[in-house]
């Protein structure tokens, strides 16, 4: 089947909120009436108010980082679903590799937060990925089955709907190195296969699957070319304009 391509700007911490609305106003000046494909960014939190507003009216929608499962309350320095939805967030990204690694992500919060996500109607994109040493290791397979099952432990086909998946391999992000197509296409079939035996079949072809790691214009084409790859979550390249726009022409 069919699936809609779908290309994510993940800003992570870059861009003061003023830099992050002129990067939203370059980037709807660019892709004026582009709809060949989903697009999103996300900005930092204190930077999603400009960009909802310099995005209003255009196909490009805005997403959180992260969120905190509870709704309100004395959790300092946390932000929630609902809140994210209220600021005019449509997605929100989860368990990101960044997260794992420097602030204690497990699979049983990243469990949480997309339970949270789902529960205030944003679409979650659920980040997967193996480390250089356990790619190494030849654990790949085991270690995204894994974060998969703890991601999605108790959650019922239909929580599939609005999730987009993103397989970042570990060692890809931030280092120019980039999983080859052939590399990227084995781990997305093989997320896929998890996907059809727990959720079946037609939940799994639904679902988009985006890869994550230093994807950039010259390898975009490539990579957005295979059969279970349907867009990309972009760090660096999504932080300048020509380069983001390249990257969502190049898709599907
Ligand atoms: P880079 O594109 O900078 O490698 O980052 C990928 C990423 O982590 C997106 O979430």
């Amino acid at each position: 089947m069919a699936r809609r391509s779908f290309i994510a700007g993940n800003w992570k911490m870059n861009k003061t909120p003023d830099e992050a609305r002129a990067l939203a106003l370059e980037l709807r000046a660019k892709l004026e009436g582009f709809k060949n494909c989903d697009v999103a960014v996300c900005p930092p939190y204190v930077s999603l108010a400009p960009c909802v507003t310099a995005l209003r009216g255009t196909n490009i929608a805005v997403g959180g980082q992260n969120l905190f499962w509870e709704k309100a309350g004395a959790y300092t320095g946390e932000v929630s679903g609902p809140m994210l939805a209220a600021a005019g967030c449509e997605y929100v990204i989860i368990g990101h590799s960044e997260r794992r690694q420097y602030f204690g992500e497990t699979d049983q919060t990243v469990n949480r937060r997309l339970q949270a996500a789902l529960n205030c109607n944003l679409k979650p994109i659920l980040c997967v990925g193996e480390t250089k040493d356990e790619r190494q290791r030849n654990v790949t397979e085991e270690i995204v089955r894994r974060q998969m099952d703890g991601a999605l432990a108790g959650f019922k086909p239909e929580a599939l709907a609005t999730l987009t998946i993103a397989y970042e391999p570990v060692w890809a992000i931030g280092t120019g190195l980039t999983a080859s197509p052939a590399q990227a296409q084995a781990v997305h079939a093989f997320i896929r296969g998890l996907l059809k035996a727990k959720f079946g079949a037609s939940a799994a072809e639904q679902l988009r699957i985006q890869y994550g790691g230093s994807v950039k214009a010259d390898n975009a084409r490539e990579l957005l070319s295979q059969t279970d790859i349907d867009g990309a979550l972009v760090g660096g390249a999504s932080l300048v304009a020509k380069d983001f726009d390249a990257i969502v022409r190049a898709a599907k």
